[in-house]
């Protein structure tokens, strides 16, 4: 019973027995704090129920949590490798009693399992209490048998145990474990304490108080228990060896070091190998929770550990990348216990080669430049601070890979001089910077990026968490308040809004406390690097460096998602059908559709847009898992990645991949892959359906494709569904056949339409029943005329009808005035060829027109025609032209 899963389940199954719930490890990047940098500590993901935020069915739990201490208040990188026992990433073992049992019970399960469960020999176990808890060193005294000498009571903060600078804490109790006088140490408390003979595995918290702000503590709703027992120190004395490096899990991870660099872990470089060994765990176990190495925030930590590691692999011979070829044995080791590793093994596996290449282009100088600076130095003397940053800032040394670097020649760093020529650079910096557009507002987002650095992007993982604000800009001016009903901007240091790039919208949702709700209408970049969110406040009011809750809204980020990936797809499919010529031109990734531009010089067929569609949603189908990897611009575009329009990319890249191409030269390789900033889907199967809409023109050779995908594209189709069933059933055919009875409708109605038309004329004119009435023909001075007000006909008409007239006199004139059904008249006036010589048809129509209320018409002699806005005027029009014949 030593092997690290064994140790788990023995520790899990003894409290699972004693009636608290299992509770699966949380991500390393906590989701429920704003000020973490790493999950720490077992009781980070029960935070929120120790202060009585959160509740849940349980009020005991124990878990088995996966923890990074390096960077903020529990650091121990600088340690690792030196020390028998400090990791940076370590699995903690704890029990919680969220208000249900305090000190008595906490020790009481805590000695019978560390006595009985494991069997710890009881003589070489020791405890300490905070100073001032007499009740916790009588408890061990009661329940232990300890005697006062294995109760030491320490009065400093090493006794008092907090989450960071804020959160719940309390005094606690460690116990330790003497592994023999053979080791170097002392007891905790003595001047050895630092030593490794007295090793602490255990530390109970007895939670009483939530430090609300540095100085303030408020005490918990009840008291409660916090405990850790690192898996790794526990399996060291189950294992009989001095240091967590010899264990089984360790010994495998350094063997396969020994192997890939083809030295032996012994004498000056056994630091080296523990580091490697480490800070491999660490890595891969960020990698995979959602980390990627970058110069900001939890990346650049990751980056720190990631390099410095690859500094040891340097000092152990290795003149390529070789991490990665360590990630097999860890995933071995340790991918039963947390899947999460086999998942992110590739990305994980191209992580490490892409940083180690990186780095490797620096390394060799920089080292050179680091021995030649400290050539002259001695024990006890400093790098001066000018290199050390000239390092870190051309040659990609993190402060603390130098400050390792040196360690061991106990040279220091001057961090004055350091600091000095950092300041220096941001003035620089600040001093060329110029904003471009609106400078007032710009100079705003400058300012507030250089003070706080960049945000911190979240949601990649998560749509849900906690943040704290750092700035609220009013009317661009920086605010320290705001209160319901005004429009601010909003800047957190971390948050899972995306902000509106590569087409993609930016995220809406809401950012709230106990006492204010802000509703985010919009989510914007500023200042290369900061998200701002565009909110309203409706309630209370919120302040500057006040915690807050960010939740976006999920559904429309799920329709973003799918409507972004389908954008991926699509433009793939684009690809293969209308050639590679096809590129992006921009995109639009809203909520309830997608649009992008491709170029190319013809519109796209039915035909076109059918095989395009139905590619998509073949990808679709296979519901392949969407992968996203980290990568230098040249690799990616190497790799046939396309980038996208108009975007600036940074040294390194997240490249999207998804689905495997059915056929052609691809076939077996990935379907689609792009350089990509933006959120998506899990697997090809949650886009669900994609629907294009059409086709259409947007400039010189640019065509825009317009999609639905997903609920939106199931609505469009049932829509469509809905409109042919309501046809059909008006029509009273089969759906089937709504296309042949209106197609047959269509042929009717045109063959109807000519129908009427030739009845209309041959009523107006004579012939049928309709004849031309007797009162139509007359004689004036002299000549016939026919004249004659018609209804209903189409003014195209009338002329027709006007030769009509004239063939039928023989020799005279006709005039025939057609009133619309909205009361316009159009007049035609015909002369016969003999006639023409004494009348104009043109000067009659006009005539004509007059007192239809018109200004003239034209025509030839012949033929003229004409209108006029007043049909009530037609007699007499046919009367003013039969004046000017009688004239
Ligand atoms: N939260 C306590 C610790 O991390 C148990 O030591």
């Amino acid at each position: 019973m030593s092997g690290v899963n064994d140790i788990r389940s023995t520790f899990l199954d003894y409290y699972r027995k004693n009636g608290h719930e299992v509770v699966s490890s949380s991500p390393l990047v906590p989701r429920n704090d704003p000020t973490l940098m790493f999950t720490n500590a077992g009781m980070v993901q029960f935070k929120n129920v120790f202060t009585g935020l959160e509740s849940r069915p349980y009020s005991t739990a124990t878990s088995s949590q996966k923890c990074v201490r390096a960077g903020g208040k529990h650091n121990d990188l600088d340690n690792v490798g030196y020390t028998a026992r400090h990791l940076t990433f370590f699995e903690m073992l704890g029990n919680f009693s969220f208000g249900d049992y305090f000190k008595e019970q906490a020790i009481e399960f805590a000695w019978d399992l560390v006595t009985k469960g494991f069997d710890l020999p009881k003589g070489r176990l020791l405890v300490t209490v905070y100073a001032e808890d007499d009740e916790a060193a009588e408890l061990w005294k009661k329940i232990a048998g300890f005697s006062d000498d294995k109760i030491i009571r320490i009065p400093t903060s090493d006794n008092f145990w907090q989450m960071g600078d804020t959160g719940p804490c309390g005094p606690c109790s460690e116990i330790f474990i003497d592994q023999g006088e053979h080791v170097w140490g002392g007891p905790p408390g003595s001047p050895e304490e630092d030593g490794d003979r007295f090793l602490e595995f255990w530390n109970l918290v007895f939670m009483q108080f939530d430090q609300t702000a540095p100085g303030e503590r408020t005490p918990l709703p009840r008291p409660s228990i916090d405990t850790g027992m690192g898996l790794e120190r526990m399996a060291c004395i189950l294992q009989g060896v001095q240091s967590v490096f010899e264990t089984d899990l360790f010994r495998n991870l350094i063997a396969a070091t020994e192997e890939v660099v083809g030295v032996k872990a012994q004498g000056d470089q056994a630091a080296s190998f523990r580091i490697i060994a480490d800070h491999l765990r660490s890595s891969a176990f960020l990698i995979a929770d959602g980390v990627l190495p970058s110069n900001e925030g939890r990346g650049y930590v990751l980056r720190r550990i990631m390099r410095r590691a690859m500094r040891h692999m340097e000092l152990l011979g290795a003149r390529e990348p070789l991490m990665w070829k360590l990630l097999p044995t860890l995933v071995q080791e340790m991918g039963r216990a947390y899947p999460e590793l086999v998942r992110a093994e590739a990305l994980t596996s191209e992580t490490l080669k892409l940083e180690e290449t990186r780095f490797r282009k620096t390394l060799d100088r920089g080292l050179t430049l680091l021995s030649d600076a400290t050539a002259d130095l001695t024990k006890g003397d400093s790098l001066d601070g000018e290199t050390a940053f000239k390092l870190y800032d051309t040659y990609g040394f993190p402060l603390d890979l130098t400050q390792d670097a040196l360690r061991a020649r106990e040279i220091g760093v001057d961090l004055t001089g350091f600091n000095d020529a950092m300041q220096r650079q941001k003035a620089e910096a600040r001093a060329h910077w110029s904003g471009s557009g609106d400078k007032a507002t710009e100079t705003v987002w400058f300012e507030l990026k250089e003070k706080h650095g960049a945000t911190e992007f979240l949601g990649y993982d998560t749509e849900t968490a906690e943040g704290v604000i750092q700035a609220i800009v009013r009317d661009g001016a920086s605010v320290e308040a705001a209160s319901a009903g005004e429009q601010v901007q909003i800047v957190v240091n971390q948050t899972p809004f995306y902000g509106e790039s590569g087409g993609q919208m930016g995220d809406t949702g809401v950012i709230s406390t106990d006492h204010a709700r802000l509703e985010v209408t919009d989510t914007q970049k500023k200042g290369e690097g900061l998200f701002v969110h565009i909110a309203k406040v409706v309630s209370g009011t919120i302040k500057a460096g006040e915690p807050v809750a960010l939740t976006v809204d999920n559904g429309r980020r799920s329709q973003l998602r799918s409507n972004h990936s389908a954008t991926h797809l699509l433009h793939e499919a684009l690809r293969e059908v209308l050639g590679t010529h096809v590129a992006q031109k921009g995109s639009l990734v809203a909520p309830e559709r997608l649009r992008f531009d491709v170029s190319h010089p013809k519109p796209m067929s039915v035909e076109e847009l059918q095989k395009v569609e139905e590619m998509a949603n073949a990808i679709i189908l296979q519901n392949a898992l969407v992968t996203t990897r980290l990568m230098s611009v040249d690799d990616a575009i190497a790799e046939g990645a396309m980038a996208l329009f108009g975007e600036k990319y940074g040294d390194e890249v997240r490249v999207v991949s998804m689905g495997t191409a059915i056929e052609g030269e691809k076939a077996g390789k990935p379907y689609s892959i792009e350089l990509c900033g933006g959120t998506h889907v899990n697997a090809t199967g949650d886009i669900g359906l994609v629907r294009v809409l059409g086709e259409s023109a947007v400039g010189a050779g640019v065509r825009r494709v317009e999609a639905v995908t997903g609920a939106a594209a199931r609505a469009y189709l049932a829509e469509q569904d809905d409109r042919v069933k309501t046809l059909a059933t008006a029509l009273k055919v089969q759906p089937s056949e709504v296309v042949s009875r209106v197609e047959a409708l269509i042929d009717e109605r045109r063959k109807l339409e000519r129908e009427l038309a030739d009845a209309k004329r041959r009523l107006a004119m004579g012939g049928g029943n309709g004849a031309a009435g007797e009162n139509d023909f007359r004689e004036v001075g002299g000549i016939k005329y026919l004249g004659k007000v018609l209804e209903g006909i189409d003014a195209k008409d009338l002329k027709g009808l006007a030769d009509e007239g004239k063939a039928s006199l023989g020799s005279g004139v006709v005039t025939l005035v057609g009133v619309s059904a909205d009361g316009k008249a159009s007049a035609v006036v015909a002369v016969t060829p003999d006639l023409t010589e004494r009348f104009s048809a043109v000067d009659l129509v006009r005539t004509a027109s007059v007192a239809l209320g018109g200004k003239g018409g034209g025509g030839r002699p012949d033929m003229a025609q004409a209108g006029g806005p007043d049909g009530s005027k037609a007699a007499e029009a046919i009367e003013a032209v039969a004046a000017v014949l009688g004239a």
